[in-house]
Order: C-alpha cells, then structure tokens, then sequence
C-alpha cells in the first residue's frame, strides 16, 4: 500500500492526526501522515510530509543527474536536501521504494526488491515505525516500548539544521562521533573530501577537513563564539551553543531564537561552510559564506611562527623575532615550512628559564595545540614563564589561561576581534642588549627615571591628599601591583558624578550587597548603572575587590555585563550595562508586574538563569560558586532576558577542587543550601539548592520565605513537597496565569525544583542535568527525596514535636534548620 500527500491536504484531518500521533506507537491503530510503518511503502513518487509540513522524504534527481536518491528535504519550492540515505548506492530509475523491514529496519529497496540501503540496526525488533519530524529529524522506534532505535541526525549528511547535535560521544551506544560530510559535488551526493567536525580537545574548535589534512580550523569555543572567527556574531544571534560537559564530549547545535527565521548551514562539495537563511521575497536561500573567506584562513597558510594577514602583502610574515626556514621558498611565496628562531631562547642554553621575555601579539587568531591550565591571568604568565618548554601564552576572559608548547601553527592577524597571544622570546630579541656595558649604562639611565617617576608620584599624591586634585589619572595601570584593574577600563570619579547627577538620590536604583546602585548616564547618551562602596564599609571592601575579580573573567549572555571601575582614592565603583527592567523579584511578588511574565517567559527566565550557572559552574573553566543567588539579584533586560548579577559573595574553585569551607556564612536566609546554612560547606550543589528555591518561587510567585500556607509557617518549599505528596503539584502554579493546558510543564518544572532542593547535597542533579531536564532532553526524571526546609525559629517552635530541629546562627541572626522526617 503507497499513500500520496500532497501539500495543504485536509488540514482539520491533520489536526485530528497530530493529537492522536503520540498514542500511535503504543495503539498501533491511527495512521499518522508523517509515519511510516509496517507493510506500508513510499514509491518514487510519492513523499511522507512532516506534521508542519515543513519537511519532506521522498525520492530526488540532483542537479546533472539522472540517479535517484533518498533523501529529507524542505518542503520549499527550491529543492534543499540536508540528508540522503543512498548516499553511495543510487538508485537508476524509479522502482526504488522505502520500507520498513522484517527486522524492524528502514530500508531502501530498488524494483528487484534488493536491499540498496538499510539503517542497520544492531538488534532486530519485531515491530518499528519511521516518523518524520518537524525539525527534519527521520526518526525509526521500536513500536512496543516508544523507544528510538535510529534517527537521522545522529548520521548526518552534510547540513546542520536547528536542534541536531554535531559532536563526539553523544550516543553511548554506538561511540559514533556525529560529523558533516561534503557532496563529492553538487550533483553526486556521495561522501566527498570535506569534513566538518568537533573536536572535543581540551577547549574545543571545530575543523574542516580536506581528507586527513586539516583545511580550516574555527580557534577555541570561548563560551560564546569560536574566537578565530570573530565575525561570527551571527552564529551567536541564531541562539549557537557548544555543550562541553564532560571531558571528550562537545557537541555544536542550535536553535532557532526567531521561528520566522528559517536558517540552516552546509558544508558544499568545496569545502566551504555556509550559512542559508530563507528569504521569502526572493523565494530562495540567501547565502553567507562562512569559512575561508580569505586565503588567510586556510590552515597552516603560513608554516610554523609564520602569521597571516589578508590585507598585507605578501600576506605572511615572521612573527617578530622569527626568520624564514628558507629565504628562496619564502621568496617565491611558498609559505608552507614557515620560520624559525632568530636567537635561541636563553633557557634552551642552560639558563634560567626566567631569562626569557614575552612579546605581546594583539588581535590575533590562536595557534593550534593548546594546553588549557586552570590558573588566572596573573599565574598565568609566571607558569609559561618557568617552564622552558612553553613558548607562548593567551588569556581569555571566556577560556581562561592557555598555553603552548609545540610549534605555533595558523595564525592569523585581525584588525579586531581575536585574542592576544604572549610568544616566548630572548631578551635579546626583545630590546634588551647581552652586552655588559649597555646594561650598565640602561640602568644608571634607569635608576635615575625611577627616581624622578617616584618623585614625581610622591608629589602628585601629596597634592590628592590635599584634595587639590581632580583628575589627571592615567587610564592604565592605576594600580600597578593590582593586575585585576589592568584588565578593565577606568572611569574617572567626575564622570560617573556627572552622570548620576552627582549621585542624587533620585537616581538610586537600589542597594546592592555592598553600596547603593545609581542609574547614569554617560555623555555618549549609553544608560549605566554605578555600584558604590560606601565609604565606611570596611568589610566592603573584600567584597569589593572580589566581584572585580570574579567578574571581569566572565562574559554570557546570562550575566550582568561590567563595564569598568572607578578606583580613586577613597572612592570605589562598578560600572555596569543598566538593566531596565529592574531585578526579578520586582516582577515576581509585585501584584501590579505579575501578569508581565507569562508561563512561556516564566520558562525563558528560567532556563536564562540556568545557562548562566551552568557556564558559572562548567562552561567559564574558572568554576565559580555563587552563593547568592535569589530573585534580587537576577537582573532584567528590555527584552526580560535574566542577567545573574551580584559576585560580591561568589568563589572561585581551583582545577579539582569541588567543595570549601567557610567559617564566614554569607547569603540569604531562603536560599541557602542547609549544609550550608549549618556547616559552612559549599559547592556546586548548594548553588543548586538556592536555583530550586529559585525555580519554585517563579513557577509560584511567591517568596520560599514569606509563604504561608493554612498551616501556619510553612515555606513553599514546604508547601511543594506537600503538593507533590498529593499528586497535585500543579496547584502551585501562580494564580494569575493558571491554565489546565500547562499542566506537564508545571509538573515537570516543579518536579526538577524538587530535586534541586533535595536535603543531600549529592543527590541534587548538577546544573547540566538540571537543564537537560528542564529541555526534556532527559525525560524519565527521578522521584524526589524529601527536601530540607528552612523554617523561621517561631515556625519550628510550634511544630516542634514533629520536626527534628538544630539552631545555628547566619549572618548574626539565629535560625532554626528542622528537617522532616
Ligand atoms: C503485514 O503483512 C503480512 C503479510 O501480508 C501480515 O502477515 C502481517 O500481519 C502484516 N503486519 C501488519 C502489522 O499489518
Ligand atoms: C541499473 O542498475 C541495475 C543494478 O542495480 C543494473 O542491473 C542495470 O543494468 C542498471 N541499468 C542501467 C540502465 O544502468
Ligand atoms: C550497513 O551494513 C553493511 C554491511 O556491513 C554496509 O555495507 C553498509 O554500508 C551499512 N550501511 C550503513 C548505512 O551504515
Ligand atoms: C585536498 O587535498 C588533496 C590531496 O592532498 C589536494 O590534491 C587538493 O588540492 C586539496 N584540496 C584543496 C581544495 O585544497
Ligand atoms: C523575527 O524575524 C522577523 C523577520 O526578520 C522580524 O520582523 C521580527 O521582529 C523578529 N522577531 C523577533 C522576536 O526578533
Ligand atoms: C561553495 O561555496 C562557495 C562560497 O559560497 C562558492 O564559491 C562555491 O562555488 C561553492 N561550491 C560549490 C561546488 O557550489
Ligand atoms: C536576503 O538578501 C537580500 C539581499 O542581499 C536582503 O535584502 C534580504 O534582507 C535577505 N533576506 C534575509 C531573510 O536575510
Ligand atoms: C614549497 O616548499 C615545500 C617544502 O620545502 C615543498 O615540499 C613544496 O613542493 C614547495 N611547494 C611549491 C609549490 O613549490
Ligand atoms: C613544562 O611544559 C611541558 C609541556 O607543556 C609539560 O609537559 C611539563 O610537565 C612542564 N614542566 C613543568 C615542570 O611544569
């Protein structure tokens, strides 16, 4: 039996369809349009249509040819195949027919009835059904469990569409790394030269390959864009992501962020990687080409400490300090052995390794082959510095340290964008003579400026202490010994004055953890928002000095942006990105902004906040710890996207180091993971802790803290745990948006809550997890334990029969931790 379905078919049937679909892999009786299943056959001319119509199976010609192939194609005008089974075994005429087999295979068989394609599966079931998705996804089950047995976007073709993962490891099962793969050309869709992969190294890139060779290489994922392509911000804005959550495992995908957009990238039979974005007036694709834009980015284009620059000429050149290999190659534009050292680095003779220097080169692609080291920006230098065998460093905010040991290979010069590269060179090559008379000489001279520059200083100090002066500040290096300003731009006190109105009361936003926040704005009309440490608060200071560090590393969408700092004299600020719509808990316990954040953008801030913890935890490298996180301190842009802001409190964690102690508990009362709340024992977990908290109280609207149920001094953690007993967890969700429709994602939302406020720590889910639950990338979900509740002391003196209570003291106030049993 063939069925014909021809576009824009009875749509109310569809509909009919769509919703019974789901049972039909358990009831085996419905027939679904988009299914195809045993004892049914597709012929050449005929198509399955996906559930939206907006792809299509069926059979194809390419351009120049008469084979036939199988393929998934959009369901447009202009024939777009991003997959093809056959691709090596056409078809040669149209008898060819699709099936599903005996053994539960799809197959692809031609008028003889022979096997000229199969999915191969490893086991034989005796039942399957192959659907095909709205996102293009061809997808084989196994009729008696639901379960899938084969997809298409685990053997991709040539086309990365939205929601398909291009990585290694993804399917245990089969250890099979997911890549692109090129036409052989553009009318012979067999596997070509050309390969698009992920390379799960320590920092990930991705890489074209020509064979074996590699061809193209994008530079390391900083956890926002490949930073050797730093005009990619359109990858970014089409919502691109690399998950790297473990080691050897990075997978590329992305999503659509604008549904109206219709956007995928291919890999073309030349090796170039292209971006197609669907154009409605023109009826076609338009076409960004996305790799080898210039000669420059082929790989290697200028040998080893060779760098490229596509506006030079001739466009390769020695780093500084560096020879061509061979001056009548390189002469004769054949770059491809590179250069070599001019003089041999002094630790190469035996000497200290710290007789070397560094040259700084600014804006550059990175070279291939990097080791990553858990160790910030100051360590950074010191450790390549030590080490005779490192012969460069880098340090990305988004990465962290990077350094190198072997050749340093494709690189390339930018006019912006890219990262500085720190290569090792001899002193000598670097201004500084051997010779002893000159060093003699340079050091009386420079004795004799230090002297002068320390009076000169001693002298611009005296007059600030007398308040005299105003401005005057040099923009770099205020703090000489304190690197962690260097990195940031400076303002001037009396620009940030200005700004604020000389920080008039009208314009403070708030108080943040250690000063009121004022709202500014900057003579070139740029809205910010300025931290000010109060001048008597010592203790702010710590606190001060440890958001500087902590944030000036990072950089996600999800976190607040800090602009610079104003360090003079007594003064200290923050500059932040000004967030207009103010912090979460404004929008969420104010009755009146309530109704502003539907369930659907509820959801989005939810998994905002996730994504920003989750590169806090994994994705930054650096491993920060929160601990404060609660709706004050989520931040809202124009466009209600959550910003995590506050770093005041946060900790950094060193490479294996995964929980600390304090003896000083900071964080808020509601939000604080019990072990510690009690212990003063932190992680990555109790960061979970206060999330669910988090979780819950935007699914609800109401604060864990001030949660009264009819029972008297419940919190709502409480309150959940109790709903959840009763199998009626979805009247927790907030009254103003109650909709029956939303009752599994209520459900599915307020269950991962649950388990993200377990009482033990190691049964939370780390944050990974917590996303891929909330994604439903992860569909069978745990039952909860029984969570910790944090109950006021009035609370558990009343219900003290029934709990288990222990006193601790946080923050000077004493509370009572009861956990139930
Ligand atoms: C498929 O066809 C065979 C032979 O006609 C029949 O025995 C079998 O029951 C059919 N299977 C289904 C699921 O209809
Ligand atoms: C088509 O292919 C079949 C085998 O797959 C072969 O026997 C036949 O000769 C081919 N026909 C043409 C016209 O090439
Ligand atoms: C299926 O297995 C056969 C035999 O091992 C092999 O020749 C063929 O290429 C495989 N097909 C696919 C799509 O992997
Ligand atoms: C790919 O590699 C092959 C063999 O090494 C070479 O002949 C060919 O020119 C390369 N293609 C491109 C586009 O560089
Ligand atoms: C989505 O894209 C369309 C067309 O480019 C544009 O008009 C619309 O504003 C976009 N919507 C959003 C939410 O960005
Ligand atoms: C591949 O893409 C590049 C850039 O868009 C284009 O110049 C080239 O012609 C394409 N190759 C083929 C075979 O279509
Ligand atoms: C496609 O390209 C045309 C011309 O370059 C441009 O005007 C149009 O906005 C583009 N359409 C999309 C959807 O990007
Ligand atoms: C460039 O130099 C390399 C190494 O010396 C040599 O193998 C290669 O043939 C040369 N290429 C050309 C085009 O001369
Ligand atoms: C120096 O660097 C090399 C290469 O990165 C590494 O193998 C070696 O262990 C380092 N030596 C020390 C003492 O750190």
């Amino acid at each position: 039996m063939g069925f014909n379905h021809k576009a824009n078919s009875c749509s109310m049937l569809q509909l009919f369809l769509l919703t019974c679909s789901c049972s039909c892999f358990l009831l085996g009786f419905c027939t679904a349009i988009d299914t195809l299943r045993v004892n049914e056959s597709i012929q050449d001319h005929e198509t399955l249509v996906s559930n939206e119509q907006k792809f299509k199976l069926g059979f194809f010609s390419p351009v120049d040819s008469s084979y036939r192939y199988v393929g998934v194609m959009y369901n447009l005008p202009v024939m777009t195949v991003i997959w093809v089974a056959n691709r090596d075994t056409p078809l040669n005429d149209s008898n060819g027919k699709i099936e599903i087999s005996g053994d539960g295979n799809l197959v692809v068989l031609d008028g003889k009835r022979e096997l000229i394609w199969s999915s191969n599966l490893s086991i034989s079931v005796v039942s399957s059904s192959a659907q095909l998705l709205d996102t293009g996804n061809l997808v084989l089950r196994d009729n008696s469990n639901g379960r899938t047995l084969w997809e298409s976007f685990e053997h991709a073709s040539d086309s990365f569409v939205a929601t398909m993962k291009l990585g290694t490891n993804l399917n245990i099962n089969t250890n099979k790394r997911n890549i692109l793969t090129s036409w052989r050309s553009p009318s012979d869709p067999a596997p070509g030269r050309f390969t698009f992969t992920i390379e799960p190294l320590e920092i990930p890139e991705s890489f074209i390959w020509n064979g074996s060779y590699p061809y193209w290489r994008s530079g390391p994922w900083n956890g926002q864009i490949f930073s050797g392509l730093p005009n990619m911000k359109s990858f970014y804005k089409h919502g691109l992501d690399l998950v790297n959550d473990s080691p050897g495992n990075a997978y590329l995908t992305f999503t659509h962020l604008n549904s109206s957009i219709e956007i995928y990238y291919v890999l073309n039979s030349s090796g170039v990687l292209q971006e197609k974005v669907w154009s409605d007036e023109k009826g076609d694709w338009n076409v960004t080409r996305l790799s080898l834009a210039t000669d420059c980015e082929l790989y290697g284009r200028c040998g080893p400490f060779g760098i490229c620059n596509a506006k030079g000429k001739p466009i390769c050149n020695c780093f500084p300090g560096f020879v061509p290999r061979s001056e009548e190659e390189w002469d004769a534009a054949n770059w491809t052995s590179g250069c070599v050292r001019k003089t041999p680095l002094l630790c190469e003779e035996g000497n200290s390794a710290k007789e070397d220097g560094f040259l700084k080169l600014k804006k550059v692609k990175l070279p291939y082959h990097l080791k990553w080291s858990p160790t910030f920006i100051e360590e950074c230098r010191g450790q390549c510095l030590n080490n005779c065998s490192c012969i460069a460093y880098a340090y990305d905010a988004g990465i962290g340290c990077m350094l190198w040991s072997e050749s340093l290979i494709d690189v390339q010069q930018f006019s912006s964008g890219g990262a500085d590269l720190y290569i090792r060179l001899a002193n000598s090559e670097l201004g500084n003579k051997k010779d002893q008379k000159a060093i003699i000489i340079s050091t009386t001279v420079l004795s004799f400026f230090i002297i002068l520059l320390c009076v000169y200083f001693m002298w611009k100090f005296s007059l600030k202490y007398r308040g005299k002066m105003d401005t005057g500040y040099p923009t770099e290096k205020i703090l000489k010994d304190d690197v962690k300003f260097e990195e940031l731009p400076l303002f001037k006190f009396e620009i940030l004055s200005n700004a604020t109105d000389n920080f008039n009361l009208i314009n403070k936003l708030g108080q943040g953890g250690f000063g009121p926040v004022y709202k500014g704005k900057l003579l070139n009309g740029q809205a910010i928002a300025v931290k000010r440490l109060a001048t008597s608060s010592n203790q702010g200071v710590e606190e001060f000095m440890n958001e500087v560090e902590v944030i000036s590393k990072l950089q996600h969408r999800n976190l607040v942006r800090l602009l610079g700092c104003c360090v003079e004299s007594d003064e200290k600020m923050l500059v932040y990105e000004y967030m207009p719509n103010g912090s979460l808990d404004a929008y969420l316990f104010g009755s009146d902004k309530k109704e502003f954040l539907d369930w659907h953008q509820r959801v989005m801030i939810i998994e905002g906040i996730c994504r920003g913890l989750l590169y806090l935890h994994r994705d930054s490298r650096l491993r920060i710890i929160h601990r404060d996180l609660k709706p004050s301190n989520i931040l809202l842009d124009e466009e209600l996207n959550p910003k995590i802001s506050d770093f005041g409190t946060a900790r950094i964690f060193g490479g294996k180091e995964d929980q600390a102690n304090t003896i000083r508990v900071v964080g808020t009362y509601g939000y604080m993971a019990p072990e510690y709340a009690l212990e003063g024992r932190f992680s990555e977990k109790s960061d979970v802790y206060s999330f669910g908290v988090l979780l819950l109280e935007i699914v609800s609207g109401k604060r864990n803290t001030r949660f009264y149920d009819d029972e008297q001094g419940q919190s709502l953690i409480a309150y959940a745990w109790k709903l959840w007993n009763e199998e009626n967890v979805v009247k927790l969700m907030d009254q103003v948006l109650y909709d029956p429709k939303m009752k599994t994602e209520v459900m599915r939302y307020a269950h991962v809550g649950l388990l993200c406020v377990q009482e033990k720590a190691k049964s939370r889910p780390n944050i990974s997890t917590v996303l891929s639950m909330l994604s439903s990338e992860i569909v069978e979900l745990p039952r909860p334990t029984q969570p910790a509740f944090l109950v006021s002391c009035s609370a558990s003196e009343t219900e003290s029969s029934k709990r288990s209570a222990s006193k601790c003291s946080v923050n000077g106030v004493t509370l009572t931790i009861g956990v139930g049993r």
